[in-house]
């Protein structure tokens, strides 16, 4: 088990000259699908109040904490341990994973057919515990920071593509993002055989942006040879990832990369580990098809999917109850 850090961990600074930065970018989703990214522009009192709305919330007693679940299953609020297992998002057999999250979406979208109907599944309102106190707004704040990162991203994914720069604008201009908040607990009991902090799964939409975090190691990628690697933190950077839609959208030439957190040593047994994590998925109704510069070569391997479907379909899988 090396670090991928010491093996050189594709690092991409955003205050690059574009051109160079697409290239860099292009290497990096080619080989691993997982890059660090520096001089991002959002400001660290954003980052750090939300990791610290989200201890306040985790700390709070679980009966405290259920009272933000969603009455009706929808992907929003608090979700107690126990009630997910990613591997399964797979169709894998997994125990649940070791985890509590709480869970938001847009908060901002206007009354109109495509957000309160076509969509509507997408925008359920937002639950928000009334403690910690500015919970909700440090949250909205660190997930809008997280909307304009990532179209900034996209612009970025278009040119090393060999698009024109707003090619994905109008396919994620009503975007269907979620906001996950993880946090992994302390583990005074040895977790059951097989049993992950988050079993092993690739994410489902456009790209991942991971916060930067100084917490233990725990988050592992998988190399096309099947090794595991630890993903160390960089202070400041955020780790960025692809989903499975953007390894369908460019006909594999980029990658999806299987991931997931382990247990602590038993010996840090008693430390535990928050993340928070934002889901990039296009537009509802946006076409996921082999781009026009992936398919010269090779014929399109996948059929199209709508983003919508395809994050219906994988959300359906995790979850144990319903889903959207
Ligand atoms: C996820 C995920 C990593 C982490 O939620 O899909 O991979 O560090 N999380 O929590
Ligand atoms: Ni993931």
């Amino acid at each position: 088990m090396s670090s991928l850090r010491e093996r050189s961990v594709p690092s991409i600074d955003l205050g690059g000259e574009a051109a160079q930065v697409a290239k860099a970018i292009d290497r990096a989703c080619r080989e691993i699908g997982f890059l660090v990214v520096g001089n991002h522009g959002v400001p660290q009192a954003t980052i750090d109040a939300a990791f610290d709305a989200g201890r306040g919330f985790f700390r709070l007693p679980l009966e405290e904490k259920l009272r933000s679940c969603a009455p009706d299953g929808r992907i929003r609020g608090y979700l107690a341990p126990g009630g997910q297992a990613l591997a399964r998002s797979r169709g894998d057999e997994s125990p649940p994973d070791l985890l509590e999250r709480f869970r938001m979406g847009r908060f901002d979208v206007p009354d109109d057919a495509y957000h309160r109907e076509r969509a509507a599944r997408w925008f359920v309102p937002n639950i928000w515990p009334g403690s910690p106190p500015g919970f909700a707004d440090a949250l909205k704040r660190y997930f809008s920071a997280m909307e304009a990162l990532s179209g900034r991203l996209m612009r970025l994914f278009a040119l090393a593509l060999e698009l024109p720069p707003g090619f994905f604008g109008g396919k994620i201009d009503r975007h269907i993002s979620n906001m996950y908040v993880n946090y992994y607990p302390a583990q005074p009991s040895p977790p059951r055989p097989g049993q992950l902090r988050a079993g092993a799964h690739t994410d489902y939409g456009s790209l991942t942006i991971l916060a930067p975090t100084d917490a233990p190691a725990g988050l592992q990628v998988q190399d096309t040879a099947g090794t595991w690697h630890d993903v160390a933190p960089l202070p400041g950077a955020f780790v960025v990832n692809l989903g499975d839609l953007m390894a369908q959208w460019t006909n594999d030439r980029w990658v999806s990369t299987m991931h997931r957190v382990v247990n602590p040593p038993r010996a840090a047994a008693g430390t535990d580990r928050i993340a928070l994590v934002f889901f990039h998925q296009p537009n509802d109704d946006a076409l996921i098809e082999c781009l026009p510069s992936c398919c010269v070569d090779s014929p399109p391997k996948y059929a199209p999917v709508t983003s919508g479907e395809h994050q219906a379909s994988k959300l359906r899988r995790t979850f144990e109850k319903n889903a959207p």
